[in-house]
């Protein structure tokens, strides 16, 4: 089986705000082939595209109506054709992402579904009638109350664990994954490279879909939904279908742990080759961004070497601060006031030199910060307006709005900052989306003067992890663990070893070198090869704020 993709960086894009091509406020294909030289001159090999399918837009783009065309307003399949042939003359692998949990409720096989209880479509998707005259269970929707709405025609409720708009498939039926197989050889024989798997260990349900108890808000029913009886055998389907091409395979686990996403990852068919997981997402937080808590390094590294030491000989890591599901990392683990550029950069090291294939979202290159709209009103994302809202009725409207900045998936989702021209070089219309006023200081052209800007910092990054096979396939150690604002951590291969020494504070701080170095007086000699600030401004046996420092140890 191919492992190309280890040695791989890749770049997120959410079209709709990454780069309009036509003119009419909203990110496109045509914005896309033009940006790819770009893309490609980060040092990064592949792209993700987060859906581009035809879709109502419910949930931007995750509710597809159509999974084998392109949504008018990206473009067509003639223009993903070129992006994709242009993409591939650069070097750059592309995936796409898979959405098979649920569809639209617009998906023509919906439309059908929900017409009779006796059309070929009607058992695509998990329709239950009314028990006692009530939902047929307890189960609660991620987005959107109660997870089942009632549908007239059929006088039955339908399954939906995201929102409304997003009724779930009904994986136990071979149809429906005959479907999915289609859908991936039409994609894969045009040429992509490969899939990101959405929600993908909740598309088997436990059969009788038995009542949540205790009941937990918003994800009730999980355990039930969750790594379901059948999961690895539909997806061992899939992973055959995927093997008939040269074609790696990430899925998305929500809530997933290192012991089930190495079921996952490993075995016979190693149905997925990687896997997102959500720990080091939660270092501020409960339940990914839904419930605040003061950030604590010492839960974000417990989370980093959790996966890093269990998955090692294993399985492969993902490796990730950002994507379209959480707001900007800056603005939650760093310091976006004072130290952006320092926090930005520190930041970018403290994940990319770990073991595992690196992800980095649109703008978290540039160090895009979350965005601060004035009214709920203004806000569009599903999970921004319902559930999150909801949950919080108790709370006066100031409280409830500083939740939205802290953790409205729309502050990843703003028109992508090009230069400081009006509405950033984004579009030359108005786009679909507010830009981020900060726009004139947080661009890529500004950034591309500045070599010690964050955009430079990733590109040195990327092109380290890329020149040094121990970046690649080293071991991992962890250093200081209980250190509340240091990070360290030791990659070895072979016969070298570097050191990745992170500050989370907001002042100076003790530069801390392993004890055990110093024991080993021959093998201390430290070389430094890549730090954050500029050498007249370092200090000795002292890291600045947010300062970050590589090291080779001689
Ligand atoms: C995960 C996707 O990343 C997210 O954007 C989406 O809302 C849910 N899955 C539902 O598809």
């Amino acid at each position: 089986m191919n492992d190309w993709y280890k040695k791989m960086a890749f770049y997120q894009i959410w079209i709709r705000s990454f780069k309009d091509g036509n003119e009419d406020g909203i990110g496109d294909l045509y914005g896309v082939y033009d940006k790819l030289e770009y893309i490609k001159s980060l040092g990064v090999d592949g792209i993700w595209f987060s859906p581009l399918y035809p879709s109502p837009n419910a949930d931007y783009g995750y509710d597809i109506a159509d999974y084998k065309d392109i949504h008018k307003d990206y473009g067509d399949l003639g223009q993903f054709k070129k992006v994709l042939a242009k993409a591939h003359d650069l070097g750059l692998k592309v995936i796409m992402d898979l959405v098979v949990n649920h569809t639209s409720d617009e998906h023509p096989w919906f439309l059908e579904s929900k017409k009779s209880k006796d059309n070929p479509y009607s058992d695509y998707y998990i329709w239950r009638d009314a028990k006692k005259g009530k939902l047929p269970n307890n189960w609660e929707s991620l987005f959107e109350g109660k997870a089942w709405e009632y549908c007239h025609e059929r006088d039955q409720y339908y399954l939906h664990i995201f929102a409304k708009k997003q009724p779930d498939l009904n994986m136990d039926n071979p149809k429906v994954r005959e479907e999915v197989k289609s859908i991936m050889r039409f994609w894969l024989d045009m040429g992509v490279d490969g899939f990101r798997e959405d929600v993908i260990n909740f598309i088997s349900k436990k059969e009788g879909l038995p009542n949540g108890l205790p009941f937990i808000p918003m994800a009730n029913g999980m355990p039930y939904y969750k790594d379901g009886p059948h999961i690895h055998d539909y997806l061992a389907e899939f992973r055959e279908v995927a093997s008939e091409y040269d074609c790696f395979l990430l899925g998305e686990g929500p809530m997933t742990t290192t012991k089930s996403a190495l079921k996952y990852m490993t075995g016979h068919h190693k149905n997925l080759d990687m896997m997102f997981n959500f720990d080091h997402m939660m270092a501020d937080c409960f339940m990914t961004e839904y419930i605040h808590r003061p950030f604590d390094l010492r839960r974000l590294k417990k989370a980093f070497s959790k996966w890093q030491y269990e998955l090692n000989g294993k399985a492969w890591n993902t490796l990730y601060l950002e994507n379209h599901d959480h707001p900007r990392i800056i603005s939650r683990y760093g310091d976006e006031k004072h130290f952006h550029r320092e926090s930005g950069t520190m930041l970018a090291a403290s994940y990319i030199f770990q073991q595992g294939t690196p992800f980095i979202y649109q703008g978290q290159e540039i160090g895009m910060t979350n965005i601060h709209l004035r009214d709920i009103e203004q806000y569009v994302d599903v999970s921004s307006k319902t559930n999150f809202y909801r949950f919080h009725t108790d709370e006066p409207l100031s409280k409830r709005m500083a939740r939205i900045y802290h953790s409205s998936r729309d502050s990843s989702r703003t028109p992508m900052q090009w230069n400081g021209e009006k509405y950033a070089g984004f579009s030359g219309a108005k786009p679909w989306f507010y830009v981020n006023s900060n726009y004139k200081k947080i661009n890529v052209e500004t950034e591309e003067k500045d070599p010690y800007s964050i955009l430079n910092f990733y590109r040195k990054c990327l092109k380290l992890r890329k020149d040094n096979d121990v970046f690649l396939w080293g071991s991992y150690k962890e250093y200081f663990k209980g250190h509340p604002f240091l990070y360290v951590y030791e990659r070895a291969y072979k016969d070298k070893r570097m050191l990745v020494v992170c500050s989370f504070a907001d002042r100076p701080l003790a530069l801390r070198i392993p004890r055990e170095y110093e024991k080993d007086k021959s093998r201390c000699r430290l070389r430094l090869i890549l730090d954050n600030y500029p050498r007249e401004d370092r200090l000795k046996g002292l890291l600045k704020p947010y300062e970050v420092r590589i090291y080779e140890i001689l």
